[in-house]
């Protein structure tokens, strides 16, 4: 069934994917996105790859006199949330800002919503709330904890929505933890277009690969892990934007007072040196790296299990390892500034 969705964050990293796929499948999307982190660029992008309409606000989550004329001007059915600041080591800097834009925002958007009568959200959480995890692989009723402002914010979120959730009629809510999104659209015209130096590892191995970068600093060889660098669960954009339309499909067919959380990833840990050979077989080049020491708050394995995802969505991530870089390197090479000229 169609729903008009308001996608927050819709001209970002895994908005773009998602408002892509939501709309060639039929439904109504309005982004509302301030750009401070996305591009004009990237809009014009979406809509190429869009085989319906999209409508763009430009405008900020925490203006409440636009969310209102927002939610009074379009019939919105449901949220997908993705507006937020992303990067751990900023917020260690500017803890404040974080604080304002993660929770501040997502209560105003939460209070326009519940103004306006409209109930159905799907959030983006992270696996940063699962903190060091005691035991592998994470399923979502692990312990939760944080080491940093930013997972502060999201678990922040999750509580306010928990509290929503428990007192309020009629919401029905998904909190969708990804653990570690890489990739991009097949085309290679849309991607990941980080601002500066790259804080993650692949925009950072690509920027490499591509000549922009001459080396990869490998932070640590000494995790108990199979080759001594950090393990992660890497899942390509493009599953996780199904992984919403998943979400989506769920929620409109549950009961008013639903709430769920689901890990995104594909269960499988992979580490950092496998991820520097994967990405030199897929681009054909070579990737010098140094091994240096270990960054400050990081964890030596995270991995999802995946399960809830697949019983309860009937989702589960289909691409490769090899597909992450294939498509990483495409829009890499065909991008090599991202969206900036
Ligand atoms: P992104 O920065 O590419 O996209 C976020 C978008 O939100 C940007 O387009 C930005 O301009 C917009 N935005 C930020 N603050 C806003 C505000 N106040 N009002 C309106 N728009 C605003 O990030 P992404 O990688 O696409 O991540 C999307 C969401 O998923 C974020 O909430 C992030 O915390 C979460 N998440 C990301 C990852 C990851 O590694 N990429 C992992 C787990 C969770
Ligand atoms: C992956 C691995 C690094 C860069 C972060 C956030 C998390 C989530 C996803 C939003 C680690 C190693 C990295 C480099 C390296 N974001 N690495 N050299 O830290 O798992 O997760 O992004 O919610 O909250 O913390 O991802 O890509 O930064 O690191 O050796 O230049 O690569 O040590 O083992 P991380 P990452």
């Amino acid at each position: 069934m169609s729903q008009h969705v308001l996608v927050t964050g819709g001209a970002g990293f895994i908005g773009s994917h998602t408002v892509v796929q939501l709309v060639n499948a039929g439904h109504q999307v309005t982004i509302l996105d301030n750009l401070s982190n996305s591009s004009i660029i990237a809009l014009e992008r979406i809509k190429k790859l869009c085989t319906g309409p999209l409508d763009f606000i430009e405008g900020d989550i925490r203006n409440p006199s636009l969310l209102e004329k927002l939610f009074s001007d379009h019939d919105i059915t449901a949220v997908i949330h993705f507006a937020g600041l992303k990067a751990v080591g900023e917020s260690v800097e500017k803890p404040l800002e974080y604080y304002e834009n993660n929770v501040g925002g997502t209560t105003q958007l939460l209070k326009a919503m519940q103004h306006a009568g409209v109930k159905t959200f799907i959030f983006s959480s992270s696996a940063t709330v699962y903190g060091d995890p005691e035991t592998l692989p994470i399923t979502e009723d692990s312990p939760r904890s944080t080491t940093n402002p930013y997972g502060q914010t999201k678990l922040m979120c999750e509580h306010i929505l928990e509290d929503l959730d428990q007192t309020q009629d009629g919401w029905k809510i998904i909190l969708l933890r990804y653990f570690n999104p890489v990739g991009a659209h097949i085309s290679g015209t849309i991607g990941e277009s980080p601002a500066g130096t790259p804080n993650n590892l692949m925009p950072f191995v690509s920027q490499v690969a591509s000549g922009r970068r001459d080396t990869l600093s490998v932070f640590g060889n000494d995790y108990p892990t199979k080759d001594g660098t950090g393990v992660r669960d890497y899942i390509h954009v493009e599953d996780l934007a199904e992984g919403h339309l998943a979400a989506l499909n769920y929620l409109l067919e549950q009961p008013d007072n639903t709430l769920q959380a689901i890990n995104l990833g594909t269960g499988k840990g992979i580490s950092v040196l496998e991820l520097v050979n994967a990405f030199e077989q897929a681009s054909g080049q070579q990737i010098p790296y140094q091994i240096s020491p270990r960054r400050s708050g990081d964890i030596a394995t995270c991995y999802a299990d995946a399960t809830r995802a697949k019983s309860l969505l009937g989702w589960q991530a289909t691409k490769t390892v090899e597909d992450m870089c294939n498509d990483t390197w495409r829009w890499q090479s065909q991008n090599p500034n991202g969206y900036d000229a």
